[in-house]
């Protein structure tokens, strides 16, 4: 698992990580992937995890694995609780994001730190490969769109040192930091990566696998330019949610009557498979399996 996102280090892509919360969605994903065959990160935040469940995600994404023969690893994003992130990995989970960014820093350490060590004894038990993305930087919004101005703090952002000390300390795989994106789509023009900074960020982390969340929304140049500066994994959600409910509301209003769920979901299908190519395309991945 881990050498899927080596090799896109290595060859300086990243892998589009995309979450679901419904079967529909996680397939018209898994088509896409493996039309553009590109290794692939499913995940599923803490209330997704909910309402699929983790065992259904869990059986869901081996189905999809044994199908397509395809890479796919299955995150749980922006695990908070302690509790919840044990059970997603007892669930048979690969990767987890523990997301400490709400606490203090020194007990954001502590906590990914505790998290680290006991991934490491259950990779030695199992035999498993379990990827573990910490958080450092504040980020602002949620996967929605968004009519309020976006106002990134400079104290929100993650500083260079910050990150070096946080991944010496706590031995995380992966870093999710802060460059002034934020989650969900935002009035054209607000979400600005701040591209020297993430060089700076690379320099002091060197090989940990630099994490963009908030992908829906900044524009395609500062994806680009952050692929090119090390950025190997990029969180995509809103804009997924957005074309979702956009199929949804255009095929209830031309087709009244329609009452077979595949039939009425067949535009957001549709929808959602575009972006998730759109991206994989913009992110290099395409043909990297
Ligand atoms: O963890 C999920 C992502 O960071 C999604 O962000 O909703 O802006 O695409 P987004
Ligand atoms: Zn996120």
């Amino acid at each position: 698992m881990k050498e899927i996102l080596k090799k896109a280090q290595q060859g300086k892509y990243a892998i589009g990580a995309f979450n679901f919360s419904t079967a529909e969605v996680l397939k018209a994903i898994v088509l896409t992937a493996q039309k553009a065959g590109a290794p692939l990160i499913v995940a599923t935040s803490e209330k997704e995890a909910e309402f699929v469940g983790m065992r259904e995600a869990i059986a869901l994404v081996g189905a999809w694995r044994a199908a397509t023969e395809l890479p796919i690893i299955l995150n749980l994003d922006h695990g908070k609780s302690l509790e919840k992130i044990k059970k997603a990995l007892a669930a048979g989970y690969s990767a987890i994001h523990f997301d400490g960014s709400d606490l203090l820093y020194e007990e954001n350490v502590a906590q990914t730190r505790h998290l680290v060590d006991y991934v490491r004894s259950m990779e030695k038990t199992y035999d498993r490969q379990i990827i573990v993305e910490g958080e450092v930087g504040y980020l602002r919004g949620t996967s929605a769109t968004h009519s309020e101005a976006l106002e990134i703090k400079p104290e929100d952002l993650t500083t260079p040192w910050q990150a070096q000390d946080f991944v010496e300390r706590t031995g995380v795989d992966s870093l999710a930091i802060a460059i002034g994106n934020a989650h969900g789509v935002f009035a054209k023009g607000q979400e600005k990566l701040d591209l020297e900074r993430l060089a700076q960020i690379k320099k002091a982390v060197g090989d940990v696998f630099l994490v963009l969340h908030g992908g829906s929304g900044i524009p395609e140049g500062d994806i680009k330019k952050a692929v090119e500066l090390g950025i190997v994994k990029v969180n995509i959600n809103t804009e997924l949610r957005v074309a979702y409910k956009e199929g949804l509301a255009k095929e209830l209003k031309e087709k009244p009557k329609e009452t077979t769920p595949y039939k009425i979901l067949e535009a957001s299908v549709e929808g959602v498979k575009k972006i998730v190519l759109d991206k994989i395309f913009l992110f290099g991945s395409t043909g990297k399996i």
